[in-house]
Formats: structure tokens, C-alpha cells, sequence
């Protein structure tokens, strides 16, 4: 840990009360939830709903530029909103990926700001916050492989679905991505803590478990019989545990998808038929560019053989236009591939250039007309699709896993297998799983009628 020793205007005294933003990916999101944990073991509160909080963690994302400088409009907007009777001003703590590649920047931009703590070191916050309250800036941005986890309270209470980080880091260098820098290299959490906490979370009320990673389908371990295994290793090994009903991961690189997770998917019943698995682009040049080393061929093939294994699967992407040298051909081929596999739901983002990323110097940079353009066409290509995998559940039942209350009386909000929202009426409860009839398919959402 570094400190910076700079005395502040206004004195602070201990936080009792925090407020964590995370933007970005899920992992963010599980991230967050832990710094929670963390923050609320340590004696601080959840800051009550529109009461300024004490302590502000702002958990932030760097994959596209506009992640990025949203930062700095939200410190600014904190301390603005934050001005108190007394003069004082909350603890404003920077995490996440801004935090790992911009720390310095931060902290000589925005003087408001007493913490920057990276992905890999935010179970250290408590003893950052010490010091914050004792007038230091402190920055830490170290990455010691899976300490954190072993140092951060047990899981004790969750909603019905969770997620579980299985696997951090990247070690892919897709040349427009900043992951394998904010993230590190690619590691995989041991079997035994992940089945350990899997266990904890099914206690605390969770259903379904979504495991994590930048990389989830690269995570490998020994079993507790000391065998390698794969990520479908666990997968098959988390499915035994009583009481859990739902298996999900994400996100997967095509080149990890080995024969035994493919054969998961039709062999185990807890594992849901859905799979995001990003392709980015449907040029093999463009591919190449981007340093994929897939083709959209061979991305195809798996996709093929997945269906084979579970005909029913539902399949989600990500994709990148106007990465730099994109023709309207290569746009033409990206099209093409998703007229082929017929996404059920997926991602689009227009190519943002990055800091010390390969394709951030490439020549051919894509203007952002061309960029707006194409996403929109893009776009509507997958929100056809995704309309017509909707239309196509109609008349489907299926077990549907109740996650919070509906707007309206009476209303509840669910998951489908297919990770649709579902929407139906009725007398639960949140983590109810029930047998349903889909009748009714809107733009984001459907509606289902209960038959058991
Ligand atoms: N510009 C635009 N999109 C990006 N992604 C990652 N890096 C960039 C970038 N520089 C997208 C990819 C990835 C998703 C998480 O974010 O599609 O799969
Ligand atoms: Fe980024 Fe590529 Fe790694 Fe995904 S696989 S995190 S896009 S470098």
C-alpha cells in the first residue's frame, strides 16, 4: 500500500454510514457486494435511502472511455450534493478498474478523493479507511493473487440468486481491451473455497448461482479426490449441492469451450439453458485484428455443437463495431453471423479506443458517424432476434424463479430457464420457483400464467 500524505481541508471522523456504487460488469457488481460485507463487518451501515452517506465507494469500469469519465462527473457531483452544516464532507473512495489504471490521475485530478483501491486490494479497505480518517490520501493498487478472498468476512445473508467469483484476470489481450491490465493475469479461486462457499450462499437463501469470471470458462482446480478439473468439474460438483436449483456462468471466451462444459450443458439438469459466449466480430480479419484467435467458422462449429447438446439452449454475444480497419464488409459479415445463430439476447457497444491498448494506435480509426450508424443497424438486427426468440417461448412451460416484487399489486418479477424477465400474478414470494405457461411476449419482458 502507498500512502499520500496530504492533509485534507475538512476533518473526518470515523464512517458510519456507506454507500457503494459499482458500474459496469457483474463482476463489479459481486465486488461491490463484498465491499458491502466488508464495510458492514466493520460496524458501518447502509447510508438510508437518500440520507448522504458517510463513506462513498464509487466502484468504477474502464472498458469503454465513457466508464471511464463518468468518475470524475460523479465525484463532483457527490461533493456538491454532499456540503454539509458542519463543512464536512463524506470519504470518497475510488475502486474498481478506473481505480487500477488511473489511480494516480485521480488522485491529482480530484482532491475530494481519500481512497483509490484496485480490483485486487479492496479487502483492505478498513485498515485504508484508518488512515483516511487519520487525514491521508492512500492509494493501493497492489494485485497479490487470491489474497483478498481469504480475507474477507463470510457471506451471510443473499437474495435468491448470487454470484460466486470462480476465476479473475485475463490473459487473452484482445488488443482493444484494458482487462488483462486492470484485471491481471488470469487465476482461478481453489475448488474447495468455491464448493465452501457455494454451501454458505445456498444457506443464506441463494437458488441460482451464477459463477464469475473475466474468463470463467478458463477456471481449472483440483477436486477434492485431487483430480484436474475444468470449469464443467464444478459445475457438475456444485449441481449436488441440496437446495441449490440454478447453475449459470459467464462470460466464456469461444477458445475455452471444452468438450466436457459442452457436454455439461445436456447432462446437467441444473446448468440453464442459456450461454454468452462474445464473438465481437464476423470478419476472420477484423477477428484477427482483434487478436480473438477464433474464426466466426469455428465460433459457429461450437455453437452448433452446444445445440446438439441442448437443442433448447438460448444464446447471448457481445460485439464491437468500428473496430479500427472495420470496411462495410467486414460490418456486411458481422450481420451475417447473426443472421446464423439467432441470438436470443445480446451486446453491442461501439469500439472505444483505450489507453495502452494495441488497437488504440492502430491506423483506420472508425468515425463516430460510421460507428453510430452500424451499431443502430446492428442493433435492430438483434432486437429482431431477440423479439422472435421471445415469440418463439410462447406456449412454453417452464419452472420460473421468482427474484423481487413486480410495480404492480400483486405482481412478481422471475427468470426464466432462458434468463427471460417473466412477469405473472399471484400469492408468493421472492425465491419461489414455479411452474408456469409462457402466454404473452413484450419488448423486454413476459408474462406468464402459473400452472403449478
Ligand atoms: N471498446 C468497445 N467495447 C469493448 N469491449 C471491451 N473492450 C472494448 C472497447 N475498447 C466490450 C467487448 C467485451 C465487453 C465486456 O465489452 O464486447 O466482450
Ligand atoms: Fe478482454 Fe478479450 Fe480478455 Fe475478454 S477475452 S476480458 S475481451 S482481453
Amino acid at each position: 500500500m502507498s500512502a499520500i500524505s496530504t492533509p485534507r481541508t475538512s476533518p473526518v471522523s470515523a464512517p458510519r454510514t456507506y454507500r457503494v456504487k459499482s458500474f459496469g460488469c457483474q463482476m463489479n457488481v459481486y465486488d461491490g457486494q463484498r465491499m458491502e460485507e466488508l464495510l458492514a463487518h466493520q460496524g458501518i451501515a447502509p447510508a438510508p435511502e437518500g440520507e448522504q452517506a458517510d463513506l462513498v465507494v464509487l466502484n468504477t469500469c474502464h472498458i469503454r472511455e465513457k466508464a471511464a469519465e463518468k468518475v470524475y462527473s460523479d465525484i463532483g457531483r457527490i461533493i456538491k450534493d454532499a456540503r454539509r452544516e458542519d463543512g464536512t464532507q463524506p470519504l470518497i473512495a475510488v475502486a474498481g478498474c478506473v481505480a487500477q489504471a488511473e489511480g494516480e490521475e485521480i488522485m491529482a485530478r480530484a482532491p475530494a478523493v481519500t481512497m483509490v483501491v484496485g480490483p485486487q486490494a479492496y479487502h483492505r479497505l478498513p485498515e485504508m479507511i484508518a488512515r483516511a480518517v487519520d487525514g491521508e490520501r492512500v492509494t493501493d493498487t497492489d494485485m497479490p493473487a487470491d489474497a483478498k478472498f481469504a480475507a474477507l468476512p463470510k457471506r451471510r445473508s443473499v437474495g435468491p440468486t448470487a454470484f460466486l467469483t470462480v476465476q479473475e484476470g485475463c490473459d487473452k489481450f484482445c488488443t482493444y481491451c484494458v482487462v488483462p491490465y486492470t484485471r491481471g493475469a488470469e487465476i482461478s479461486r481453489p475448488y474447495a473455497d468455491l464448493i465452501a462457499e457455494a454451501h454458505r450462499l445456498v444457506e443464506a437463501g441463494a437458488r441460482e448461482i451464477t459463477l464469475l469470471g473475466q474468463n470463467v470458462n478458463a477456471w481449472d482446480g483440483e477436486n477434492g479426490k485431487g483430480q484436474k478439473v475444468g470449469l464443467d468439474g464444478l459445475i457438475r460438483d456444485l449441481a449436488a449441492i441440496d437446495g441449490l436449483a440454478r447453475i449459470r456462468y459467464t462470460t466464456s471466451h469461444p477458445n475455452d469451450m471444452t468438450d466436457g462444459l459442452i457436454a455439461a450443458h445436456g447432462e446437467v439438469e441444473k446448468l440453464m439453458p442459456f450461454l454468452h459466449l462474445p464473438v465481437q466480430s464476423g470478419s476472420n480479419a477484423i477477428l484477427k485484428a482483434m487478436n480473438r484467435s477464433h474464426t466466426a467458422e469455428s465460433y459457429l462449429r461450437l455453437l452448433e455443437r452446444v445445440r446438439e447438446m441442448r437443442p433448447d439452449i438460448a444464446l447471448s454475444g457481445d460485439f464491437i463495431v468500428g473496430f479500427p480497419g472495420e470496411s462495410e464488409e467486414h460490418f456486411a459479415e458481422t450481420i451475417a453471423l447473426i443472421d446464423a445463430v439467432g441470438y436470443a439476447q445480446a451486446f453491442s457497444f461501439k469500439y472505444s479506443p483505450r489507453p495502452g491498448t494495441p488497437a488504440a494506435t492502430m491506423d483506420d480509426q472508425i468515425t463516430g458517424e460510421v460507428m453510430d450508424d452500424r451499431l443502430q443497424r446492428l442493433q435492430a438486427a438483434l432486437n429482431r432476434d431477440q423479439h422472435a426468440f421471445n415469440q418463439a417461448s410462447l406456449g412454453r412451460s417452464c419452472d420460473v424463479l421468482i427474484e423481487r416484487k413486480g410495480k404492480l399489486p400483486g405482481q412478481w418479477l422471475g427468470k426464466s430457464p432462458w434468463l427471460q424477465s417473466v412477469h405473472f400474478q399471484g400469492d408468493y414470494g421472492v425465491g419461489d420457483i414455479l411452474r408456469a405457461e409462457l402466454v404473452q411476449a413484450g419488448p423486454n419482458s413476459l408474462t406468464g400464467r402459473v400452472i403449478a
